[in-house]
């Protein structure tokens, strides 16, 4: 196990890498610990978790919402849970979302454990604090920004991940190789989502690499005002996405990636071949690059974004791989462009 600490003003994180999730009990008094999961990893890892309390709710980004959470809530009460109580949510980005969002709020406060189960919720989800619940079609409307007392990664859960859920996750690790690290651009382009899947040691390695890119940004900008916007890369088109075609969460990102390159191309000098090898990366990784959308019902979509500013939307743009900013777009110059683009 290797234990590292990320250091957010006055609190702490620690990070639990290549370890077992039967530690918990080492970190907290057992009887005070309340498991956040769902139905899948409840039936897939039940052994493992019987040692602990659980509330579990139905898989998928249908529950991340607020009458779930009051759900929850009321079992906690139930359970007579308190302050010294922690949660910890075992699972992927939504259960890493609710339990953030429920810790955050239940007593006006419990302490939060986290056990990213997921790809995403690896090199994603789960780091940073963000957390929260949709609203309707529009996506986190709701929540708070928390850091979790720790972070414990257990890459055993990883052999149960269906494969469509590791393509997912890839797209996040893209996303980090396109805004941060050139270098792990040319390592994935080397490598393939089969060495990944079939090496642990491969795997443990990629994801200590986007934790550290994540966290690096986020201790420097924890509540948005610089850097940590460039994390939206992809996703100001990949929410609406989303949203009206249902993809999961990485498919949209990784067309939303695409979208924003060609808008790269367009105004910020982001030369064709380093698109021509985001658009090759992205499809090695079985992720998809092309979809008929339709203009009107994503236009509409955007006009909603929380990142809109007046009629300008804050977009993050590629300078080149590894590197990129963020300029003022206005929805008008978006439309004028949508013929080459979308
Ligand atoms: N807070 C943030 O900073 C942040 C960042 C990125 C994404 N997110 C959120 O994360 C969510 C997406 O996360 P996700 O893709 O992990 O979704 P998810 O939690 O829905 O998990 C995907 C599926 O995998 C299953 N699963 C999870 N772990 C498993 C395992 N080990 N074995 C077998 N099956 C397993 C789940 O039951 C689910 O069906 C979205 O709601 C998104 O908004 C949040």
């Amino acid at each position: 196990m290797k234990v590292t600490e990320t250091i957010f003003d006055d609190r702490k994180v620690i990070n639990y890498f290549d370890a077992d999730l039967s530690i918990l009990s080492e970190l907290h008094d057992p009887e005070k610990i309340v498991i956040i999961t769902d139905k899948n990893i409840e039936r897939l890892h039940a052994e493992r978790l019987a040692a602990f309390k659980v509330i579990s709710i139905h898989a998928g980004e249908k529950s991340k919402v607020q009458s779930t959470v009051d759900r929850i809530i009321d079992q906690l009460l139930e359970m007579d849970a308190d302050k010294s109580w922690i949660i910890v949510g075992v699972g992927g980005g939504v259960i890493t979302d609710l339990a953030g969002y429920v810790s955050a709020i239940y007593k006006r406060g419990v302490k939060l454990g986290l056990v990213p189960a997921t790809v995403l919720a690896m090199v994603d989800a789960a780091i940073g604090g963000k957390n929260g619940v949709n609203v309707g079609i529009y996506k986190n409307m709701v929540g708070t920004t928390k850091q979790a007392a720790f972070l414990l990664f257990d890459f055993s859960f990883l052999e149960t991940l269906p494969r469509q859920e590791w393509i997912s996750g890839f797209a996040e690790i893209i996303k980090h190789a396109c805004i941060k690290d050139a270098a792990l651009f040319n390592e994935l382009e080397n490598s393939s989502l089969d060495n990944y899947i079939a090496d642990k040691a491969l795997m443990s390695a990629l994801v200590a690499r986007n934790v550290a890119i994540k966290t690096d940004i986020v201790v420097n900008d924890e509540f948005e005002t610089g850097d940590r916007y460039l994390l939206n890369f992809g996703h100001t088109f990949g929410h609406p996405i989303e949203n009206i075609y249902g993809l999961p969460h990485g498919n949209a990102i990784s067309l939303g990636m695409v979208l924003a390159g060609r808008i790269s191309e367009e105004i910020n000098n982001f030369y064709s071949d380093q698109q021509e090898r985001l658009v090759a990366l992205l499809t090695k990784y079985e992720l998809p690059v092309k979809l008929k959308v339709d203009h009107a019902a994503i236009l509409q979509l955007l006009k909603k974004d929380k990142k809109r500013s007046g009629s300008d939307i804050n977009f993050v743009l590629l300078n080149e791989i590894g590197k990129a900013s963020v300029a003022k777009i206005s929805l008008k110059n978006i439309e004028d462009m949508q013929n080459q683009i979308l």
